[in-house]
């Protein structure tokens, strides 16, 4: 777990603080997202975790440890970064890249060559295609993938991640968020990921911090956030479908009427959804079939039906009655 304590630093030459009295935590196994415009602090904020950029006031912790007391490169070998301009070095190829941290703690070539190999593959990149090419040969994607295999390189408990995927397109960037998080359900890092897009924060993130000028305006889920923005600030940076949104972060089961015995069970319908997904599926496929209810199951087993007045009334009322 990775703990801030009223962490503040003011760059010399700046009357503004860059991150001012931040106190967040970040659980064992959780991803949080750090949310907010250009300039709002995020960078400065994750450097400060692997003291690349040290506080002026306040204690930062990892699992009960002030990293203040650790010697910075014994604790940045526990830590991954995956800086903002993916920072491969030019004249190594991709492996030697990959290799660095190994390296540096004097792994036997046989076993950093393996786990090189198994990085490319985790990342779906062929290691006998790319591994012996240069960075400049790569797309972009490729380029920020690699960036993620050599921060996991030596397996590392905790993730810093400094939008990784800015720099590609949509779909690629797609692409590589769902296999972020498929790899964390394995991984169960603790993963500290800076975005400025509030899609990517609410896909990846368990718990987000949104940041304005240094200072943290909200924290919470997703759906908190959603739910319940502080101010006009979350507001605007959630955008105008933040509907939408909320019924992709709301499971069918969570709106359904559960059905209360086993003849009503036996006269669900044939339109289905799992009660883990979210409402926004539900509704889609009550669109697309031109029913108003669809049956809500665990498996194969009816548990509930979710009727389309359920979905109006909830948006209504977390809308607080807005248009
Ligand atoms: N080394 C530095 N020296 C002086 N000022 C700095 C330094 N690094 C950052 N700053 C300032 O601190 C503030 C926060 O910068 P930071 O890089 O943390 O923002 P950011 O949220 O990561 O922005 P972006 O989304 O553009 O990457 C900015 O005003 C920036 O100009
Ligand atoms: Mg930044």
């Amino acid at each position: 777990m990775i703990q801030l304590e009223q962490v503040s630093k003011t760059f010399r030459g700046s009357r503004q603080p860059a991150v001012d009295r931040i106190t967040l935590r970040v659980k064992q196994g959780d991803i949080c997202v750090l949310v907010g415009p250009s300039g709002c602090g995020k960078t400065t904020l994750l450097r400060m975790i692997n003291r690349l950029v040290e506080p002026d006031d306040g204690m930062i912790t990892v699992d009960g440890r002030s990293i203040a007391q650790m010697d910075p490169p014994t604790l940045r070998r526990t830590i991954g970064y995956v800086i903002q301009q993916v920072g491969l070095l030019p004249h190594r190829t991709i492996a030697q890249n990959i290799a660095l941290v190994p390296e540096l703690l004097k792994w036997p070539r046989e076993k950093t060559a393996r786990r090189v190999a198994a990085l490319l593959e985790m990342m779906d990149l062929d290691p006998g295609e790319v591994g012996h090419k240069y960075p400049h040969q790569l797309s972009g994607g490729q380029a920020q993938r690699v960036g993620v295999a050599r921060a996991l390189a030596a397996d590392p408990p905790i993730m810093l991640m400094d939008e990784p995927f800015a720099a590609v397109d949509p779909i690629v960037r797609v692409r590589l968020q769902d296999q972020l998080l498929r790899l964390q359900q394995t991984m169960q890092k603790t993963i500290c990921f800076v975005t400025h897009d509030i899609n990517e924060a609410i896909k990846l993130g368990d718990h987000l911090v949104v940041l304005k000028a240094g200072r943290m305006v909200q924290s919470g889920t997703p759906l908190d956030i959603l739910t319940q923005p502080e101010n006009d600030f979350v507001l605007r940076l959630l955008g105008d479908d933040r509907g939408v949104k909320i019924l992709d972060q709301t499971r069918a089961e969570t709106l359904m009427d559960p059905f209360a015995d086993a003849a009503a069970q036996a006269a669900a319908n044939g339109h289905r959804v799992q009660a883990i997904d979210p409402v926004k599926i539900a509704l889609e496929r009550m669109m697309l079939m031109n029913t108003d209810e669809i049956t809500v199951c665990e498996g194969a087993r009816p548990v509930g039906l979710l009727r389309w007045n359920a979905i109006k009334a909830h948006v209504h009322r977390i809308s607080g009655g807005a248009s």
